[in-house]
């Protein structure tokens, strides 16, 4: 132990970007929460222990062909059995704030019918209790990208607005149990992600798209992922309109809702690029939180969808204006945008996203915009994270966390655990990040805390166990934990005394 740790001591003295991001630690506002995040599918395993119920994840894992290595979470990091292990990981890191996701299916098995699990309710209240224990602060995330099966299958899910009430009565549950212990709750991880690739892409559960986006043969591409969003909207409206009623004034916490966010730089300086990075911003953050802020789509989905765009009744806009207390971002990279609506586009051009008539792409002139990450969708951009939170902050005025950014390894055979340990890049790719939030917040933006993902290696979605996002390796063979040289450089961040800047 003593030479891996002189080890991990060696490699990050010898890092410049350390060094220069401890300087930016001393800018954070005091009560900062420096965090790290997971997820209850990706980490907790115990699929069918103590009553829970299936939820789509289960259901999509084990269908052959879903997962990249055929894998599934039924075990993950068996963090359900071990989250007092994981909580003595979290200590000895120094971080305050731990952001998790509750399994709803473990608090209602069903979805809404039936009682309630209450041995869901106690390992979420042990949970939670423990890590107050020790000085740690719960961010909890309602859904993070699973629900109950038994929705689905009942009446479709995110395509009927019997979700929304379906899933308040969830949160009033949540809240009614853990409420006057937790402080920051945020309805959904990335809606804006699950909408598309739910329903237009077909990639994640209920695989549902058409025409020339995927390789479904039911769903209809061009509608479904903007009806399943207004469904996820107008649920994150009336689940924080319950908590602002029933539970906020006593119990002091806030609401929020976390997307995911990529910051768009143009291809070229013409008038054409910089519209459709518009474009591209409305059609992937703007899509959620003006509707939330302010009552309405951006125009610039209008412009495009016209009467494909669902419209918010009178009654949805009451529910709907200033529906959040903070902005939860997950940022990992920044790309480059061409205008598709008075140009041409090529797919060739190696882009995975062309909504909004804009095409997206990390290469320009065969140069990328950022160092390549093994994750082959995203590049290493802090200083699009900065221009980020600046954008947002100009846009919204809405106190903001970054609940995620963290950088992901492929999860070779042809690597030794050492090799893993000797984590580097992710090193680096925290401490530019945390300079480049230091910088935002110096330049005013209200900036409330940052969450490495992930604690552990875990379950990569449609990835499996190809992906190790941790900066604690897992073994998946004896779930045994290892700091990488990355949980060292967390501990050295979040230990120091934060001073006002
Ligand atoms: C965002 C998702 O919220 C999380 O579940 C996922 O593991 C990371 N991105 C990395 O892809």
């Amino acid at each position: 132990l003593i030479n891996f740790t002189s080890q991990l001591v060696f490699t990050l003295s010898d890092s410049t970007s350390h060094r220069e991001s401890t300087e930016a630690v001393s800018s954070f506002p005091s009560e900062f929460l420096f965090g790290v995040a997971t997820s209850a599918y990706q980490v907790e395993g115990a699929v069918v222990n103590d009553g829970k119920g299936l939820n789509n994840w289960d259901i999509f894992s084990h269908k052959s062909g879903s997962i990249l290595d055929g894998t599934n979470g039924d075990v993950a990091d068996d963090h359900y059995h071990r989250y007092q292990e994981d909580i003595e990981l979290m200590h000895s890191l120094g971080v305050n704030s731990y952001r998790f996701s509750i399994s709803w299916t473990r608090i209602l098995p069903r979805g809404r019918f039936g009682s309630v699990n209450l041995a869901g309710i106690e390992f979420y209240n042990n949970l939670i209790d423990s890590l107050l224990q020790k000085g740690i602060q719960p961010f909890v995330t309602l859904s993070h990208y699973d629900f109950p099966q038994e929705l689905e299958d009942a009446y479709g899910s995110w395509l009927n607005p019997q979700i929304q009430e379906d899933f308040r009565y969830y949160a009033d549950i949540c809240f009614r149990a853990f409420g006057d212990r937790v402080k920051y709750w945020a309805t959904f991880n990335e809606p804006n992600i699950l909408a598309m690739h739910g329903y237009r892409t077909g990639i994640y559960p209920p695989c549902r798209c058409s025409g020339s986006f995927g390789n479904c043969t039911h769903g209809d591409s061009e509608v479904e992922p903007f009806l399943a969003a207004h469904n996820f909207i107008l649920a994150h409206a009336a689940v924080a309109d319950t908590y602002r009623t029933k539970y906020q004034k006593e119990q002091g916490g806030m609401i929020g809702l976390v997307v995911n966010a990529i910051w768009f730089e143009p291809i070229s300086n013409s008038t054409e690029d910089k519209l459709a990075v518009k474009r591209a911003q409305s059609f992937l953050i703007n899509w959620f939180l003006d509707p939330i802020v302010f009552g309405k789509y951006p125009s610039e989905m209008e412009d495009i969808l016209g009467s494909t765009l669902p419209v918010f009744s009178a009654s949805d806009l009451n529910s709907l204006r200033n529906g959040l207390d903070f902005i939860g971002v997950n940022f990992y990279s920044s790309l480059y945008v061409k205008d598709c609506l008075h140009s041409k586009c090529e797919k060739a051009m190696g882009s995975t996203r062309t909504e909004g008539s804009s095409l997206q792409t990390g290469i320009k002139d065969g140069v990328p915009i950022g160092e390549p990450t093994p994750m082959e969708w995203y590049y290493v951009t802090p200083q699009g994270m900065e221009s980020m939170v600046l954008y947002l902050k100009e846009r919204y005025n809405a106190p903001l966390f970054i609940v995620e950014n963290g950088y992901g390894e492929e999860n070779s055979a042809n690597k030794t655990v050492e090799d893993f340990l000797n984590d580097t890049k992710r090193v680096d790719f925290i401490s530019s990040h945390l300079d480049a939030l230091a910088r935002a917040i110096r330049k005013g933006a209200d900036v409330r805390g940052y969450f490495v993902w992930a604690l552990l290696d875990n379950f990569e979605w449609i990835f499996g166990y190809t992906k190790r996002f941790g900066i604690y390796h897992v073994d998946y063979k004896t779930l045994k934990r290892t700091p990488k040289a990355s949980a060292m450089c967390s501990a050295v961040a979040t230990t120091r005394p934060p001073v006002i800047a």
